[in-house]
C-alpha cells in the first residue's frame, strides 16, 4: 500500500480508537458509580445485617416518591439520602422468606460534599459506634419479641446472633471511634480474634480514621493498602475488612473473592474524581499552579491527564512519618497481637501484610478531587484547604461535622468545612466536646491531632499565595 495512505488510515483508525477510549471512560466512570451504589457482600446469611425483620422500625427501606427522610437515621447515624434505596449502603434484602437490611460497602464508600453525592467518596457524617450502641439496645429488646422465631428457625437465629456481634463490636467503647465521621479499623482486627477463639481487649489500637475515597485505589493497591500501607493486597483480600468484621468465618470472604476482584477491578477502578461544583477562577488557578507542582508534587506526585483531560491513575508514595510528621497513632503497632493472629487463622493465605511498611509513614494521596475530601488529612484533622496551608497553631481546634456534606456547610473561599470563628462560639464548643459531644471534632481526644504535614516552603506563604494554591487544587 501506499505509505501515504498507509499513514492516514493508521491515523483515523488511532483518532476514532482513542474517541471510542473517551467516551468510554465518562461512560465507564457513570456506570461504575451506579454499579458501586449497588453493590453490598451479603452471601447466603452472611454478611453486615441488622436482627430479621427489625429493619420494619427503620420505616421500610425501598425509596418512596417522597423526600421523606428519617432524622434520626440521618442525624444520628449519619446514614445519606438514597437514590434507589432509601439511604445510601442500606439495602432491603428477602433470605429465605426473612426481611432483612444489609449494610453495603456505600453506607461508608459514598459521600457528599456541598450537597452533591459522590461515588466513591467517604462518608463524613456516618457513626458506627452510634449505631452499634443504638442496635445493640433494640436488638436486645427485639430478641424476646422473636424468641419463638428464633428457637424454630436456624437461620432466623443464625443471622440474629451475627447480628448482635456486630452491634456489639461496633459500641464497644474500648476499640470504638469518639466522633462521628472517623471509623475505627480496630473493628476488623476483632475478627481475627473471634476466627482464633482469642479474647481481646483495649490493646487493639482505635486507629480511627476518616474513609479514603476510593478513586486511583486499582493503582494504589499495588503498593500497599490503607493510610499506611501496612497491607498488602496483591490478592484484594483487604478490602473486604468491613465484611470481615461482621462475618464468622473466612468462607465469606472465599466465596466473595470473584465478587470482590471484579468490584475493585472494574468498578473501583473506573470511579472518577468529582469536578468541581462551582466557579473556578483559572487565571488565579494558573498562578497557584507552578507551585503546587514545585513544591506539592515532589511528594503527590504528577498529576498528568490523557488527552480528554481524564487523570491518568498512578501509584502514590509512601512518606516516612519523619517528614510529615500528622498524628503518630495510626502507625503504632506496639501491640500487634493482632496481625500474628491474623497470619495464623483460617484466611491467613489471603491476609497479607507489608511488614516492612510498619511504623514507617503515611501515603502522599493523589490530589484528585481533593476539595470533595475534607476534612483533611488520614485522622480528618483539618477542616479546610486553608488551615492545611497554615501552621499547625492557626488550625482549629474543634469544629462542628453535623451535616458535613451539606452545601450550607462548605467554605466555598476556603474549601472545606465551614467553620465558627465567633470565639464565644468555640469557648462553648470545647466545654461541650469535653463532655464527649459526638458531632464535635476535638482535636484534643486521642489520635485526633491536627499537627504536621506544614513545611518550610509554606512559612513564607502569604494569603494571596494560599488562595492561588487553593484554587489550583480545585481543579483536580
Ligand atoms: C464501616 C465503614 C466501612 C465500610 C462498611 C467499608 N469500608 Fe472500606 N474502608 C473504611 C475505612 C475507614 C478505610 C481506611 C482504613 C485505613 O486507612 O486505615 C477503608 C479502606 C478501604 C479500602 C482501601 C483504600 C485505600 O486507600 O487503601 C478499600 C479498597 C475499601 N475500603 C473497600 C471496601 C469495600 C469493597 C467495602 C465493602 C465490602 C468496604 N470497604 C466497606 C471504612 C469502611
Ligand atoms: C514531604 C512530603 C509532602 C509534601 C511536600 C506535601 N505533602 Fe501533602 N501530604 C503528605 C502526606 C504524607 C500526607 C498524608 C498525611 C496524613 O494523612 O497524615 C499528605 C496529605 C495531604 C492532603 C490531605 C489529603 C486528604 O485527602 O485528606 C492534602 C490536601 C495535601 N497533602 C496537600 C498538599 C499540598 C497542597 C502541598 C504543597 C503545598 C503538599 N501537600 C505538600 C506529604 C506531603
Amino acid at each position: 500500500m501506499n505509505k501515504l495512505l498507509f499513514t492516514i488510515c493508521c491515523f483515523f483508525v488511532s483518532q476514532s480508537l482513542w474517541s471510542q477510549a473517551l467516551i468510554d471512560r465518562k461512560a465507564l466512570g457513570d456506570e461504575a458509580g451506579r454499579e458501586w451504589l449497588r453493590t453490598h457482600f451479603f452471601e447466603n446469611g452472611r454478611g453486615m445485617t441488622i436482627s430479621p425483620d427489625l429493619s420494619v422500625f427503620f420505616g421500610g427501606l425501598k425509596k418512596k416518591p417522597s423526600l421523606f427522610q428519617d432524622p434520626y437515621i440521618t442525624k444520628k447515624f449519619g446514614f445519606l439520602p438514597g437514590v434507589e434505596q432509601r439511604y445510601v449502603g442500606v439495602f432491603e434484602v428477602n433470605y429465605k422468606g426473612i426481611e432483612l437490611a444489609v449494610l453495603g460497602c456505600t453506607g461508608c464508600h459514598s459521600g457528599r460534599a456541598a450537597g452533591v453525592l459522590i461515588p466513591g467518596l467517604g462518608n463524613k457524617t456516618i457513626d458506627a459506634y452510634q449505631i452499634g450502641k443504638t442496635l445493640k439496645k433494640a436488638q436486645s429488646v427485639w430478641q424476646h419479641l422473636i424468641a419463638g422465631k428464633l428457637e424454630s428457625d436456624p437461620d432466623y437465629a443464625y443471622i440474629h446472633e451475627k447480628a448482635m456481634n456486630f452491634a456489639h463490636v461496633l459500641s464497644d467503647d474500648r476499640i470504638s471511634n469518639l466522633t462521628r465521621g472517623l471509623v475505627p479499623d480496630s473493628v476488623i482486627k476483632t475478627f481475627f480474634y473471634r476466627d482464633t477463639n482469642t479474647p481481646y481487649g483495649a490493646e487493639i489500637q482505635r486507629t480511627q480514621v476518616k474513609v479514603p475515597p476510593l478513586w486511583g485505589f486499582a493503582e494504589k493497591r499495588k503498593v500497599g493498602v490503607f493510610a499506611d500501607g501496612s497491607l498488602n493486597s496483591q490478592n484484594y483480600a483487604w478490602a473486604f475488612g468491613a465484611e470481615l468484621m461482621a462475618s464468622d468465618s473466612g468462607e465469606h470472604l472465599r466465596a466473595s473473592m470473584p465478587k470482590l476482584t471484579h468490584v475493585v477491578d472494574n468498578v473501583i477502578g473506573h470511579l472518577l474524581p468529582p469536578k468541581y461544583p462551582f466557579e473556578i477562577d483559572q487565571a488565579l488557578a494558573a498562578k497557584g499552579r507552578p507551585f503546587v507542582e514545585k513544591n506539592c508534587f515532589e511528594c503527590h506526585g504528577n498529576h498528568n491527564r490523557d488527552p480528554e483531560g481524564f487523570p491518568i491513575y498512578e501509584k502514590p508514595e509512601l512518606i516516612p512519618h519523619d517528614f510529615v510528621n500528622t498524628d503518630p497513632q495510626r502507625l503504632d503497632y506496639g501491640n500487634s497481637e493482632w496481625v500474628d493472629l491474623a497470619e495464623q487463622g483460617s484466611i491467613g493465605d489471603l491476609m497479607k501484610f507489608n511488614r516492612h511498611f510498619f511504623n514507617y509513614g503515611y501515603f502522599a494521596p493523589k490530589l484528585w478531587g481533593v476539595w470533595s475530601r475534607f476534612p483533611y488529612l488520614h485522622n480528618g484533622s483539618v477542616p479546610t484547604l486553608y488551615h492545611l496551608l497554615s501552621a499547625p497553631e492557626d488550625r482549629p481546634e474543634v469544629f462542628l461535622m453535623e451535616d458535613a456534606g451539606e452545601e450550607y456547610r462548605f467554605d466555598k473561599t476556603y474549601v472545606g468545612l465551614r467553620t465558627f470563628r465567633n470565639p464565644s462560639m468555640i469557648g462553648a464548643m470545647i466545654w461541650e466536646a469535653e463532655k464527649g459531644d459526638r458531632d464535635l471534632y476535638w482535636t484534643k481526644r486521642e489520635e485526633h491531632s491536627n499537627q504536621g504535614h506544614y513545611f518550610d516552603f509554606m512559612k513564607t506563604l502569604t494569603h494571596d499565595d494560599r488562595m492561588a494554591i487553593i484554587e489550583f487544587l480545585k481543579t483536580l
